[in-house]
């Protein structure tokens, strides 16, 4: 059984799961201790965003220590701790592994900056002005919002420029160098060792740059909604030496077992992109943002997205599906902001929504705070510490808004911490919130874990075929098929009642408005929102 392809991935974003020293910041024994949470809920895998040493420009996506914890977050033994602590529970770990850059404050580029002749020199990716002074070529970075400000930094003691397609606090490594590989493979190694259960990789897209560093073409605005308005360019990503280092990097993890390798394979390519970095060979999974951004209340596009993702991937690559991450817009607050949404239509909504994504074939990643309905948070200027969201202000949210402390129950700092959080946490925290919703029966937080304990315990959901027919506008219905066993799910998209004019035979397996075993015989008539799994075999 390939465990990545048939159990269910769960995103922490470890600054704001849980704090457990007092600092207003979560931290490492703070997951130990909701593991028993993650256990309870019925997911698989965790995945967490980077806990190791970082001057936290860009919240740990800076690492100046591949292989040590950040202080904040603990100690290497607590890592260790949270790891044994997970497998007795059949969780897998995967963490995340940073590799297209590191923090400026990494020794190997203070090393690197110190002179050009330093042994790290060719570390990072240095070049001389242009003969008028100015940057080498026209790349602009992915923070740099519409300011459309220049990938390269001037360093006075090299008289050079560098490269960091991220914040300047994020030097991009230079692949080309041998030496440079062989640190970073040595630094999966490590982690290998210590038992961890595989890697997501960092814009893994962008290792290497177009050896002649020409100036990029803007083919496109890649994101054009308000968070990202940096522009992609053809010089750096998937390039064919960046899948050769891919093809390595699964030698690697195949040497160790089952492990998973899981790319964030960012691209304006989309669906080939992510077909590309997990053909035979290379990596297990890339998330699909085509699917994470287009998900609307438009069932037809959903449908257009998902069927063009499974004809493509086929039998040669897994698919894998997500709503939300830390860099994205919570797709509750995504669905409903244009809205005057209730409570109760909200979390028929989330329902909706984690029954799309629980069903599909492919792999899901449900981002922490998703299964209890948890939504954006307006962050005050004065509060907003994303460096994208700085320089995306005021015409854009950033990222700080995704981010918020985890909501573990109504109390003054909803039981992530007893201080004042890093972030502030949502006011909504006093019904959306884990404690409230485990005593209700009709919670987001347990419709998720029927679900769960309902795909876990069927083959058809986690291998299945999927075939969708053809359904009223704003309807979409599917059927997963394996051998004998038949699924049909059946989601309204509306906010009015819909006639389905299709009749089914079957049971209720699980309905937002239905009870499950529930006998089916005739035509569905679907209230707002509605969503069904009925069992038609
Ligand atoms: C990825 C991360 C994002 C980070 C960026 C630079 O896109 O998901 O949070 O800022 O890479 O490391």
């Amino acid at each position: 059984m390939d465990w990545w392809k048939e159990g269910v991935f769960y995103q922490i974003y470890p600054r704001s799961f849980q704090d457990s020293n007092g600092d207003g910041i979560g931290d490492l024994k703070g997951i130990t201790y909701r593991l028993d949470y993650l256990s309870w809920l019925g997911i698989d895998a965790i995945w967490l965003s980077p806990f190791f040493k970082s001057p936290m420009a860009d919240f740990g996506y800076d690492i100046s220590d591949y292989t040590d914890v950040d202080p904040i977050f603990g100690k290497l033994e607590d890592f260790d701790e949270l790891l044994e602590e997970a497998h007795k529970r059949n969780i897998r770990v995967v963490i995340d592994q940073v590799y297209n850059h590191t923090s400026d404050k990494h020794p190997w580029f203070i090393e690197s900056r110190s002179s050009r002749e330093n042994p790290k020199a060719d570390w990072y990716i240095w070049k001389d002005p242009k003969p008028d002074g100015s940057p080498p070529n026209n790349w602009v970075h992915f923070f740099s919002g519409e300011k459309a400000e220049s990938a390269w930094e001037w360093d006075e003691k090299r008289r050079q420029y560098y490269l960091h397609l991220f914040a300047k606090e994020q030097p991009d490594l230079n692949w080309r160098n041998p030496e440079v590989r062989k640190a970073v493979f040595d630094s999966m190694r490590f982690w290998l060792e210590r038992g961890v259960d595989g890697f997501r990789f960092d814009v893994a897209s962008f290792y290497y740059k177009d050896p002649e560093f020409r100036d990029a073409v803007k083919r496109s605005q890649a994101d054009n909604s308000r968070m990202i308005y940096a522009y992609y360019w053809d010089r750096f990503c998937a390039r064919p030496e960046t899948i050769l280092a891919i093809e390595d990097i699964r030698k690697l993890l195949d040497s160790y077992g089952q492990k998973v390798g899981i790319g964030e394979a960012v691209s304006d390519r989309g669906q080939n992109v992510y077909l590309e970095f997990t053909l035979e060979g290379r990596l297990h999974l890339a998330f699909n943002f085509d699917f994470m951004k287009n998900v609307t209340f438009d069932a037809q596009k959903i449908r257009d997205l998902v069927e063009s993702t499974d004809k493509l991937f086929d039998t040669r690559a897994w698919p894998c599906y997500v709503l939300g991450n830390h860099d994205y817009y919570r797709i509750l607050t995504r669905l409903t902001e244009d809205m005057e949404a209730r409570e109760g239509e909200k979390s028929l909504i989330a329902k909706l929504m984690a029954i799309l994504l629980l069903t599909l074939r492919g792999t899901p990643f449900i981002y922490y705070g998703e299964e209890i309905g948890m939504e954006d948070m307006d962050v005050p200027y004065e509060k907003i510490v994303d460096p994208l969201g700085k320089n995306l202000w005021p015409k854009a949210k950033g990222r700080d808004v995704c981010r918020t402390p985890m909501q573990w129950d109504n109390s003054r700092y909803a039981g992530f911490s007893d201080v004042e959080p890093w972030l502030p946490i949502n006011p909504n925290k006093l019904h959306v919130n884990v404690a409230r919703e485990r005593e209700d029966p009709n919670s987001v937080l347990n419709f998720y874990r029927s679900l769960l304990k309902i795909r876990k315990e069927s083959l058809t959901l986690r291998m299945g075929s999927i075939e969708f027919l053809d359904s009223p506008i704003n309807t979409l219905v599917y059927v997963r098929v394996k051998d004998s066993n038949k699924l049909a799910v059946i989601l309204n998209f509306s906010g009015t009642k819909v006639a389905l004019g299709i009749y089914f035979d079957g049971s209720i397996v699980l309905g937002s408005h239905r009870k499950s075993g529930e006998k089916i015989s005739s035509e569905i008539t679907l209230e707002p929102f509605e969503s069904i799994i009925i069992d038609i075999s």
